[in-house]
């Protein structure tokens, strides 16, 4: 049997329950040996449910296991920085959930942390491993679709409960780090290159004083980029990419179903049929994936998908669209 990475999980989070553990359970590389909750009981029961061998009562215990190589920590966006702080202080590798960070000062101290301590730390970006976010780049740089200049996206959900984390402003609840984080990474993925300047426009649920609707546009050297996030419409989600030949689609571009094949649509013109060719990808758990690219570089001591450098540009221009949506102009993301 190949060696496996020991995983211990930071809290009960509905993601890591849900989708995260289990399927980092499937995995090559991955073990989950370990799971913490601020309640003991909640810890015992999941750790019960999953089959997870341990269960702690605090995430400090869960830090001082010795036994444990890396950590997966899905906390509220506010914790992000802190706990996995707290894990490299602890000597641990650590994925983090998306937004690893909420401005770039703070990534700038995650860097230094991990630095210091020499371990790895990266943000789950799930799409960024999934084979049809690669295939897709792959036919986009064969020149599939002719020169790429342009690419919409669309992420929504409708939920305005004042008790979820995404509704909590001291959280870093709202639609860009909770959504719009999706469409600004797969945009920087697909140009392979930084935008030099966006501009925004935000409406605040007045009640929750987070960004409910945010629209932005941003301007690569190669194109431009455009998206909506939403926190407070119906469920969708598309990424759209428009070149000088053809255009191309990512059907279910960020939450991939793990039961069935994922498409990649293309169309050369015909505006009367959604498709004139599609790409099959074949079916997989986009967080198994994930769990075994992070543990595979943890054994073979490479760059993990996302580093903290990537995170930095994702990160720049959140704040430039934050800002924008403020002063009503043109900002450039800064690191
Ligand atoms: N990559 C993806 O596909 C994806 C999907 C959904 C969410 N996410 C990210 O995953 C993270 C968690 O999202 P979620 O929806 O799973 O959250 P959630 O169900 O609300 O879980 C957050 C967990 O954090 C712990 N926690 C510690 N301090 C807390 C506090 N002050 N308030 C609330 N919870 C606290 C709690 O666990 P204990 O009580 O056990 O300590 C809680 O269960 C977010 O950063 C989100 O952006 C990623």
């Amino acid at each position: 049997m190949s060696k496996k990475i020991k995983w211990g999980i930071l809290s009960t989070a509905n993601i890591g329950v849900k989708k995260v553990i289990p399927a980092m359970q499937k995995g090559i590389y991955s073990e989950v040996v370990a799971i913490a909750s601020r309640n003991h009981e909640n810890a015992k029961r999941v750790a019960g449910e999953l089959n997870i061998p341990t269960a702690y009562g605090s995430y400090k215990d869960l830090l001082a296991d010795e036994s444990i190589d890396a950590i997966y920590n899905p906390l509220p966006n506010h914790l992000h920085v802190p706990l996995t702080i707290e894990c490299m202080e602890a000597g641990k590798h650590v994925l983090c959930e998306k937004p690893i960070a909420l401005n770039t000062e703070e990534l700038q101290r995650l860097i230094a942390v991990r630095e210091q301590h020499k371990v790895k730390v990266g943000e789950a970006f799930m799409v960024h491993t999934h084979p049809q976010w690669i295939t897709a780049k792959q036919l986009i740089n064969q020149g599939e679709i002719g020169d790429l200049k342009s690419i919409h996206g669309f992420f929504s959900y409708f939920n305005n409960d004042a008790k979820n984390i995404r509704n909590i402003a001291e959280y870093g609840g709202g639609a860009l780090f909770d959504i719009g984080c999706y469409p600004i990474h797969t945009s920087r993925f697909i140009f392979g290159e930084e935008p030099t300047g966006v501009i925004s426009l935000i409406d605040y649920d007045p009640d929750l004083k987070v960004d409910r609707l945010t629209s932005a546009i941003l301007k690569f050297p190669s194109g431009q980029a455009s998206f909506t996030a939403a926190t407070q419409l119906q469920r969708y989600q598309t990424m759209q990419f428009f070149g000088t030949k053809k255009s191309m689609e990512i059907e279910v571009p960020f939450n991939a179903p793990d039961d069935q094949p994922c498409r990649i649509l293309l169309n050369d013109g015909d505006i009367m049929k959604p498709y004139t060719a599609v790409t099959t990808i074949e079916t997989c758990d986009q967080y198994t994936v994930q769990g075994d690219a992070f543990s595979l570089a943890i054994l073979e001591d490479n760059e993990v998908p996302v580093p903290l450098e990537d995170s930095m540009g994702n990160t720049a221009v959140i704040e430039a669209i934050f800002k924008s949506a403020r002063t009503g102009q043109w900002e450039r993301p800064t690191f």
